[in-house]
């Protein structure tokens, strides 16, 4: 039994070894380990008629040879099927010097994204820092921590969107909502912007959408007075449309700035004569702005005795639509490509 085993093994191997493809191989697994009639298969048949000690050991080689020609076939299928990869590939040649051509589509900035980083640009390069506030928002930041208390009138004119079960939660209607916030996250020193989306329940039309973006200014020091108020609204003027441009202030109310301005600048087209799009006032309304109220202070952890500083708030949906000279500011929230591929 020992040496037909050995035998088996003699001839298995070196004809496995030279098998020239798996068609062949295939064979030869059939041959020697095939269920039916392999000759191991068979071979082992033969055990139980063996006395105890000679099956053993011829039990114990079997399983070796078995275990052998196994790895052998495994081995030569693994070469084989490289082989005719290789052969596959050949013919064929890489060409090197092709250059990488991007096959993909890229996007582009919505034009409210261009224009929020060109005014933070802008801020950064005056030393103020961009802040992020949650436009998921709770009624005390966007409202009673800025000196609007529920019954307060102001609400009128801010009617947003509240959450179904959570009655304080709402989405904010201004960037002013995050006025406290940072006040109360870095105190002051305090020059910062943060701009975002707003939102509100309006009726809308070609200037005004439910969805729009604020650029919010907070500047909180000592000694801060009107004057360093004007200075960054007429900078930001000019620099947003050109050294001309003057900036007028007249009185506003706003409940969290005392005393609170309505902040224009000579309107860009007519350069301040007049015509359709300054409805010939000569004037294009785009800032509110004042000096932070002494509720406001106390709310964000700071002492009005001590400190004193300006707040800022615009819509820059509104500077897109000028910049670009977009009739319907409602385009801008479209999600029409027809519309966003201009830009
Ligand atoms: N939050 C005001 C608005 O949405 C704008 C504003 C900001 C006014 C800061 C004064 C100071 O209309």
């Amino acid at each position: 039994m020992q040496e037909k085993l050995q035998q088996l093994k003699n001839q298995a191997l070196p004809a496995i070894a030279s098998s020239k493809n798996e068609a062949e191989l295939t064979d030869l697994e059939n041959k020697y380990l095939g269920r039916k009639n392999g000759e191991l298969t068979e071979l082992m048949k033969g055990l139980k008629d063996l006395n105890p000690e000679e099956k053993k050991n011829a039990g114990q080689l079997l399983n070796e040879i078995k275990k052998e020609l196994e790895e052998a076939i495994n081995k030569k299928r693994e070469e084989l099927s490289n082989a005719g990869f290789a052969q596959a590939i050949a013919g064929e040649k890489a060409d090197l010097s092709q250059p990488y051509l991007p096959k993909k589509e890229r996007g582009h900035l919505h034009p409210n994204s261009i224009v929020q980083k060109e005014l933070e640009d802008l801020f950064t390069s005056m030393g103020f820092m961009v802040l992020d506030g949650p436009e998921l928002e709770s009624d005390y930041y966007n409202f009673e921590a800025i000196n609007i208390p529920p019954t307060h009138p102001a609400r009128e004119s801010q009617d947003t969107f509240y959450i179904k079960n959570h009655e304080n939660w709402l989405v904010r209607t201004h960037t002013s909502s995050n006025q406290v916030r940072a006040m109360e996250k870095y105190g002051a020193p305090l020059k910062m912007i943060t701009p975002g989306r707003c939102f509100r329940n309006e009726a809308t039309d070609a200037r005004h959408e439910h969805t729009f973006y604020q650029l919010e200014g907070v500047v909180v020091d000592k000694n801060i007075n009107f004057g360093h108020l004007k200075a960054v609204l007429e900078t930001v003027a000019q620099h947003l449309f050109g050294p001309e441009t003057k900036v007028r202030l007249r009185p506003k109310f706003y409940p969290f700035v005392e005393p609170g301005v309505n902040g224009e600048v000579t309107c860009l087209l007519c350069g301040g004569k007049g015509c359709g799009v300054c409805k010939h006032t000569g004037w294009m309304e785009i800032f509110g702005a004042g000096m932070i109220h002494p509720n406001v202070m106390r709310a964000g952890g700071l002492d009005p005795q001590v400190y004193s500083g300006f707040a800022f708030g615009f819509g820059f949906s509104r500077l897109v639509m000028l910049k670009y000279g977009i009739e319907d500011g409602r385009l801008l929230m479209s999600g029409d490509l027809r519309f966003v591929k201009q830009f």
